[in-house]
């Protein structure tokens, strides 16, 4: 499974990156407003430290400068997967960019209807978003279950499903039983993957005993 963070910040980039398991990036419009950083510069920079995808939204909501604005983004670097909602002007240009050779991921995803247009507008990752679906008491994990069995019946369908709106570790390890391609962590979220108090506690009394000996490796 491939993890992605969900963060325009690049300082929190930098610093996940070099823990060898962030495989890309994405961003939305409300991440890079929180950096007050420039758009285009934010994710050229993005682009330069992550080789995987980074995902750049379009912020148009017609057809013909979705289109414009995508290629733009596209133009930034290789790595560039372009966002575009899902919407029918968001369909219609996922199949133009896709048809282009550009990556797209089609984002805001919140029915199994909705992945079925994305993959058949051939998108490289379609983005449901669980955590707001939990928010409105509808359990987002429903809708991960729905699309893998969905795209699994069609191996022409190659999108990959990619989680996001993900709150906490359960939401990635539920995504992983039911074969989730990618997972985009929020950083806090991608560091409590690792957090278990017993592995602490367990440390700890390693390390008291082992001071005890009055021994050093080195
Ligand atoms: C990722 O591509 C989405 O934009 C993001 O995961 C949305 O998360 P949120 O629901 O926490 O804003």
């Amino acid at each position: 499974m491939k993890f992605f963070i969900d963060t325009a910040d690049i300082a929190e980039i930098r610093d996940l990156a070099a823990t060898g398991m962030v495989d890309g990036v994405t961003t939305n419009p409300s991440l890079v407003a929180k950096t007050g950083r420039n758009f285009l510069e934010a994710i050229a920079e993005i682009c330069e430290v992550v080789p995987g995808p980074v995902s750049a939204e379009v912020t148009a909501t017609d057809f013909a400068t979705m289109l414009t604005e995508g290629r733009k983004l596209a133009k930034i670097a290789s790595n560039i997967a372009v966002k575009v909602p899902l919407t029918w002007d968001g369909l219609k240009a996922c199949k133009a960019l896709s048809d282009d050779g550009i990556m797209v991921n089609v984002t805001l995803c919140f029915s199994p209807s909705q992945a079925l247009l994305a993959a058949k507008a051939g998108a490289s990752f379609i983005s449901p978003f669980v955590g707001r679906l939990d928010d409105i008491s509808i359990d987002g994990m429903d809708l991960i279950a729905e699309i893998r069995q969905i795209y699994d019946n069609y191996e022409t369908l190659a999108t990959e499903i990619l989680v996001a709106s993900i709150r906490h570790p359960r939401h990635v390890v539920d995504s992983a039983k039911m074969g989730a391609d990618v997972a985009t962590l929020p950083p806090n979220v991608l560091r409590a993957l690792a957090n278990h108090p017993l592995t602490d506690k367990g440390l700890d009394a390693f390390l008291k005993d082992w001071a005890k000996t009055g021994q050093s490796i080195l």
